[in-house]
């Protein structure tokens, strides 16, 4: 059983394939942390991995010098008695004191794991994957009740973790903070990893060495964020890509975050993550409960790329869900960069025709369908279509896309609101707002109040229509500003700090209702390209949109940050035209797509200014993507080279099939180098005894020798004007299948 119970001892030891996470009931009847990291066996008796000590200076409980908060490892520790750091719980009550005793009642244990109410999280298949652990705790003053949640699943390095609060009596009770999980780590000997970034440059590595104090990131935003994903990775200074030890925390939410790691003055490392308490609050009256998002937090002693495998597996397969899940996700053509606000009819037509003869299976018809949308001041909020770019209708284009045998996916925006807008002249008060101050735009639109359930209903309606009347089989869901002025005209003055919260719950209830009415529709979410990529969305959106940015060496950062905690399937990815539009740098098409293929692949240009050629060789890609699909969207990642060190100049991934009789390796060099020296690509994940086939390499390869003596890359260089462009210029990028030796096809063959 993952679960172990010392019931004499009330000590709980959680295990998984190679993790263990042990607490215990500790003398005050609140709940301390004995262990978190690799798997220890069990045994009788955990108490001597927590060893108290008086120390000078230290305030203590009753008699007893060695009993002070703030020198013993806390499970969800509050503030206000003898613990001066960071608390993952403040409760505010009516006499106004903020200090709260939750000690302990009981637990309860149960096969699988029961899903939490309103909000995203994993989930399990059988229930005998996993087995959730519930502790039940009470602050008898408060009359509150606190239920913490662990689940672990049994073949997988991870432990999940949330709170439950109720309140028990007739008073009300304000809920000042509620993280989903805190956990204090023995020592300091950390850096902290973080994914940040902004518009346009998302999920950036950065790391840093953990000091005294507290170091933090967060979003205030209403999302989650381009500026910080909710995600930090805890690595000692030694930890590689593939050596060493991590842990990993991933907030399964999409607001408003915090996570943190304080450091006290014993080096202890405390890391709290959860719901942003920053301008949060929420009454909980008599007979309520509040239930915080989960946080999924991961162990790997074997590196970044295991923690990453971690999550991948766990997010693939028992995060998202639906039928689009495990399936190949479609070769799509968007029309965004190659028309934006300006087409009709005759043009998507011509684009949805030129790119089915080169593969594409959907056509995604993006932002300016509808209301008078002929550039970004008007019309959200009015989901009907624009006739006049649209005289047919919505129902009569997706016929003629699904005439040429193409899939139809249609663009929404359905948390905004545009000012000039018919839907804003019939309700201004559906706006996010405080009374008496004035609005702040963002793209010249504002945020509508998903915290009122009126609001959402009407946006439900007005989508399903539209789903209803045409075979619409792929949906972009966007949302292009962060909230201001966060106030709703609905909830009274008590609850305004609670709108955020409720905003996102709002969100979430609108994907659940649509994905249960229409199941068989792709959802893709979006947010001006990755700002809200995070655990939260992928629970109804199996793939976002990773970045506005389509430049295919700015991709290589944002894509391999991106892959830390996301996996390939969820990575929307697409070629788009040159000079390209974000950063106007020029790359081949051939670099284009070998950055696009290790992710939900597509285009984004227009396909009817493209030559014979380049239409010849697009036609290649897709053949290409399409017989490797499965592999790259679904396979073993590993990442190789990282353009966040030596000078970022290189950058390679790869994927290995699940039986490791294939792989695809991606390599990329930004700047060409004159005579460069000799370059060797140490692959991961092979099996050390099979014989490969390398495409464009003579002879074979064992597993072994490519794992350890490396792939020789040839560098085309010979100082020439010719030859050579594609393996040594600048941007250039290779490509190369590894198949079961005797197994290499034609088609296989690429460089
Ligand atoms: C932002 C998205 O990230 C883009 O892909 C595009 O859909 C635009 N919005 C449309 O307004």
């Amino acid at each position: 059983m993952p679960v172990m119970i010392n019931d004499d001892r009330l000590q709980f030891h959680l295990h998984g394939r190679n993790v263990s996470y042990i607490f215990h009931v500790m003398e005050n009847g609140q709940l301390g942390q004995l262990y978190f990291g690799k798997k220890l066996r069990n045994r009788a008796d955990f108490s001597h991995l927590s060893k108290k000590e008086a120390r000078v200076a230290s305030s203590y409980i009753e008699d007893d010098p060695s009993f002070s908060l703030d020198l013993i490892k806390q499970e969800y520790p509050g503030y206000g008695t003898s613990d001066y750091r960071e608390p993952a719980f403040q409760i505010e009550q009516p006499d106004g004191s903020r200090i709260s005793n939750f000690t302990y009642r009981s637990y309860e244990r149960m096969k699988g794991k029961p899903e939490l109410p309103d909000l995203p999280g994993t989930y399990v298949e059988d229930e005998d994957e996993a087995e959730t652990l519930v502790i039940h705790l009470e602050d008898a003053y408060t009359k509150l009740s606190l239920a913490l949640m662990y689940t672990v699943y049994h073949d997988r390095n991870v432990i999940v973790r949330s709170a439950y609060f109720k309140n028990h009596g007739d008073l009300t009770q304000e809920i000042k903070r509620a993280h989903s999980t805190s956990v204090d780590l023995p020592d300091a000997d950390y850096e902290m990893l973080q994914l940040s970034g902004s518009w346009s440059r998302e999920r950036h590595v950065h790391e840093r060495r953990l000091t005294p104090g507290v170091q933090s990131i967060q979003s205030t935003r209403g999302t989650s964020s381009s500026q910080h994903n909710p995600f930090l990775a805890l690595k000692r200074p030694m930890t590689t890509e593939h050596t060493g030890e991590v842990y990993g925390f991933s907030l399964v939410y999409s607001g408003n975050f915090s996570a943190q790691v304080e450091v006290d003055h014993y080096h202890t490392s405390r890391v709290t993550m959860g719901i942003n308490p920053f301008d949060f609050s929420w009454k909980l009256n008599g007979g309520e409960h509040f239930q915080t998002p989960e946080v999924v937090m991961a162990y790997s002693n074997e590196g970044l790329n295991e923690l990453s495998r971690t999550y991948h597996e766990l997010y693939r397969s028992r995060l998202a869900r639906g039928m689009w899940r495990d399936a190949e996700r479609p070769v799509l053509i968007n029309n965004w960069e190659a028309t934006y606000f300006d087409f009709d009819e005759e043009k998507l037509l011509n684009i949805a025709e030129k790119a089915k003869e080169t593969g594409v299976e959907l056509f995604v018809l993006d932002d300016g369908w509808f209301g008078k949308r002929n550039d970004d001041r008007t019309s959200l909020g009015d989901w009907f279509v624009d006739s006049a770019k649209l005289p047919n209708g919505l129902p009569s284009l997706v016929r003629q896309v699904n005439d040429l045998g193409m899939m139809f996916g249609l663009w929404f925006e359905p948390e905004m609101i545009s000012k000039e807008s018919e839907l804003y002249r019939k309700h201004p008060e559906w706006v996010i707002q405080v009374p008496g101050r004035s609005h702040s735009v963002g793209r010249h639109q504002l945020v509508l109040d998903f915290s009122n359930p009126e609001v959402v209903d009407y946006i439900y309606e007005r989508m399903a229509e539209l789903l209803n009347e045409s075979n619409i089989e792929y949906v972009k869901w966007d949302m292009n500003r962060y909230m201001t002025e966060v106030g709703s005209l609905q909830l009274n003055s008590e609850q305004q700090a609670e709108v955020p919260h409720r905003y996102i719950l709002g969100v979430y209830d609108l994907y659940e209702r649509l994905i249960a009415a229409f199941p068989h529709v792709l959802f893709e979410s979006c947010a001006s390209g990755g700002a809200r990529f995070d655990p939260g969305m992928l629970y109804y959106a199996p793939q976002g949109w990773t970045s506005d940015d389509t430049d295919a060496i700015e991709r290589l950062s944002i894509q391999y940050g991106t892959s830390m905690v996301y996996p390939l399937s969820s990575m929307g990815a697409h070629v788009s035209a040159v000079p390209n539009h974000q950063v106007k740098r020029v790359t081949t098409l051939d670099t284009r797509a070998n950055v696009a293929y290790f992710g939900a692949f597509g285009y984004e240009l227009d396909v009817t200014k493209m030559s014979d050629e380049e239409l010849h060789q697009m036609k290649q890609q897709i053949d290409w993507y399409k017989e490797n699909r499965s592999l790259l969207q679904y396979g073993t990642f590993y990442r190789l080279l990282s353009p966040f060190q030596n000078g970022g100049n290189e950058t390679s991934w790869m994927v290995v099939s699940e039986d490791q009789k294939k792989a695809i390796v991606g390599y990329y060099q930004i700047l060409a180098e004159p005579n460069p020296g000799f370059k060797r690509l140490l692959l991961h994940g092979l099996n050390p005894e099979q014989e490969y086939c390398v495409s464009g390499y003579e002879g074979t390869y064992f597993g072994d020798e490519l794992m350890s003596a490396g792939l020789q890359l040839s560098s085309g260089y010979d100082g020439s004007q010719t030859g050579g462009l594609e393996e040594s210029g600048d941007y250039s990028s290779q490509v190369f299948v590894l198949t079961k030796s005797g197994q290499l096809t034609d088609r296989g063959e690429k460089s």
